[in-house]
């Protein structure tokens, strides 16, 4: 592409060849020479702006937006009415034993009126419900209380719960403090009531004593009710008997281990 100056120059060079050849030669004849084309004009300038279009067609509708989030909970509702009365509860206890009266001399009674017709088995259907009813709610009431002794400082194997004072005490008052709670110290029959035991005690970090002795007979452990032992977990060379050794700790290990009764060891208590 040729640049403008260069352009001009080379019609200026072209059109002085034409001049000195038009004037070098005799006028014999006279001839018209056409002339070269101009250079491009300038571009032009920017019209005004046209006229506004009119509106476009209206569009499909989008697709449907993501779902809201939940709004507040709602003001509680007004209190309902009251609703009928319920079945008659379960009769108490019968009372204790009145004092022999006063022997006397009387006569004897008029035969007392017809009783009231027995229940049928319709009007008892309503009955057994209702005690249907309350003994699910007391098994999960008990359910409840359960988890909440085990969750402070007890554990359980099958249907034995064991619980610990966090206190350490020798055997005998460790044996004292569960029977006045209306268990046992912990005597594990088997190899899970065994694991239960030791979980209590790897918590608290202090091993207790087990309701195992051979206090009534030396060499021969029993159960507190005096039946000898069906399930035992002793460590190797154990029971030693060194020195006096009648009660049975555990070890950190699950293992037992024959110790004298007056140790301080963990109370840990066994129920049902
Ligand atoms: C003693 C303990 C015994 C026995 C022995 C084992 O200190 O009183 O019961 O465990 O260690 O080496
Ligand atoms: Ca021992």
């Amino acid at each position: 592409m040729m640049t403008r100056p260069t352009k001009v120059a080379s019609i200026l060079t072209v059109t002085a060849m034409l001049i000195s050849l038009s004037s070098s030669e005799t006028p014999a004849a006279c001839s018209v020479i056409q002339g070269l084309p101009g250079l491009n004009g300038r571009d032009g300038r920017d019209g005004t702006n046209g006229l506004k279009g009119d509106p476009g067609v209206r569009g499909e509708p989008g697709p449907q937006g993501e779902r809201g989030s939940p709004g507040q909970p709602g003001k509680v509702g007004p209190k309902g009415n009251s609703g009928e009365k319920g079945n008659a509860g379960v009769g108490g206890l019968p009372g204790s034993k009145g004092q022999k009266g006063d022997n006397g001399v009387g006569l004897q009674g008029l035969p007392g009126q017809k009783g009231d017709k027995g229940n049928s088995d319709a009007s008892l259907s309503p009955k057994i419900t209702s005690l249907e009813s309350r003994v699910a709610a007391i098994e999960r009431m008990f359910t409840t209380f359960k988890n909440a002794v085990l969750f402070a400082r007890g554990s359980s194997s099958g249907n034995k719960v064991f619980v610990t004072s966090g206190k350490t005490m020798n055997y005998m008052e460790s044996n004292e403090m569960c029977t006045k709670a209306g268990g046992r110290v912990a005597t594990p029959l088997n190899a899970d009531e065994n694991r239960a035991i030791l979980q209590i005690a790897q918590y608290y970090n202090i091993f207790p004593f087990l309701g195992i002795t051979d206090l009534q007979t030396e060499g021969t452990f029993r159960y507190e009710n005096g039946e000898s032992i069906k399930y035992s977990n002793w460590n190797l060379r154990e029971p030693n008997q060194d020195g006096e050794e009648d009660c049975v700790e555990m070890y950190s290990s699950g293992k037992w281990n024959d110790k004298k009764c007056q140790e301080q060891r963990l109370n840990i208590c066994e129920f049902f």
